[in-house]
């Protein structure tokens, strides 16, 4: 049968081969798909080498995004925007082409899941590094009137900002440090910064959350988002949600791009919510 894979460093506790194996059986597609460790000196080489040997697609994550990126022969333009890759196919040729779907994965779950109409007013995204990247584009999209991207680091907002500008539209779009963040309140604010993954979070003022109506989200999953979502809880937001749903939003549209089959997300989601809590 056809042979996926997902690489990263470390990738012991990936999700996503239980994901692919659940969409490969929903959508009756034999498939395997595997977990594959890799390291900086060595990913080029070993991208190369898995899919001379006739692997057909592979995801790649943490902290390989942008690796991926240099390493293939073509991107689509939303990995182009984004500068990171998450998503590598062998055309007939044997060029590799590189996509990210982390964008289209949260907004799915945005506007699926979670029944959020992505034209809010005001979002805030807090971080400015490969997992924020991914964001701008699909939340531009939705027309905002306002975005300030808010990073401990204000030059790396800066740049970013300064990336998108072009998408920007009528959209208010401003930079600032996480001390200097422009009052709110926001309606959606998400939390793209890699704090959660040492199980902290950044330091923020109050007043941030648009009372009773807002959503705060938190690009990393179970116990780790949580020192963020209990803080947007005590100050009033109106929903909270971990990273998960985005995980298999994004691997749906992998599977999508993959297979040509769409799976339907909510079951696998529910599955899984149901062991990481
Ligand atoms: P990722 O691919 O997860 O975005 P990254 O590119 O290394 O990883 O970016 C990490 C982001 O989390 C950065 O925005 C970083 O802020 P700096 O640019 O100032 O380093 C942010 N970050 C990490 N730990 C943080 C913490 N404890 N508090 C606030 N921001 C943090």
């Amino acid at each position: 049968s056809d042979c996926y894979a997902v690489v990263g460093n470390p990738i012991g506790h990936s999700l996503s081969p239980r994901i692919h194996a659940l969409f490969a059986e929903q959508t009756r597609q034999d498939l395997v798909y595997e977990a594959r460790l890799s390291d900086p000196e060595h990913f080029a080489r070993d991208v190369r080498a898995w899919f001379g040997n006739g692997l057909r697609g592979l995801n790649v994550t943490v902290p390989f995004k942008e690796d991926a990126f240099r390493l293939v022969d073509l991107h689509t333009q939303r990995a182009e925007r984004a500068g990171a890759v998450n998503t590598i196919w062998a055309e007939a040729d044997g060029r590799l082409t590189g996509d990210n779907t982390d964008g289209t994965g949260f907004l799915r779950d945005l506007t699926g899941r979670l029944g959020v109409d992505p034209a809010r007013n005001s979002i805030l995204i807090l971080g400015a590094g490969g997992a924020a990247r991914g964001l701008l584009e699909p939340l531009l999209r939705g027309r905002p009137a306002r975005m300030v991207v808010a990073n401990r680091t204000r030059a790396k907002a800066e740049t970013l900002v300064a990336a998108f500008a072009d998408l920007a539209g009528d959209a208010a779009l401003s930079s600032s440090g996480l001390d200097d963040i422009p009052p709110g309140p926001y309606d959606l604010v998400v939390n793209a910064t890699a704090a959660g993954l040492s199980a902290s979070r950044p330091e923020l003022p109050a007043g941030l959350l648009a009372p009773s109506s807002a959503l705060a989200y938190d690009l990393v999953y179970g116990p780790g988002a949580r020192p963020f979502l209990d803080w947007a809880r005590e100050q009033g937001a109106e929903q909270v949600s971990d990273g998960l749903g985005m995980l298999v939003e994004q691997a749906a549209e992998a599977f999508a791009i993959w297979r040509g089959a769409r799976p339907d997300t909510r079951p696998v989601f529910e599955t899984l919510r149901r062991d990481i809590v």
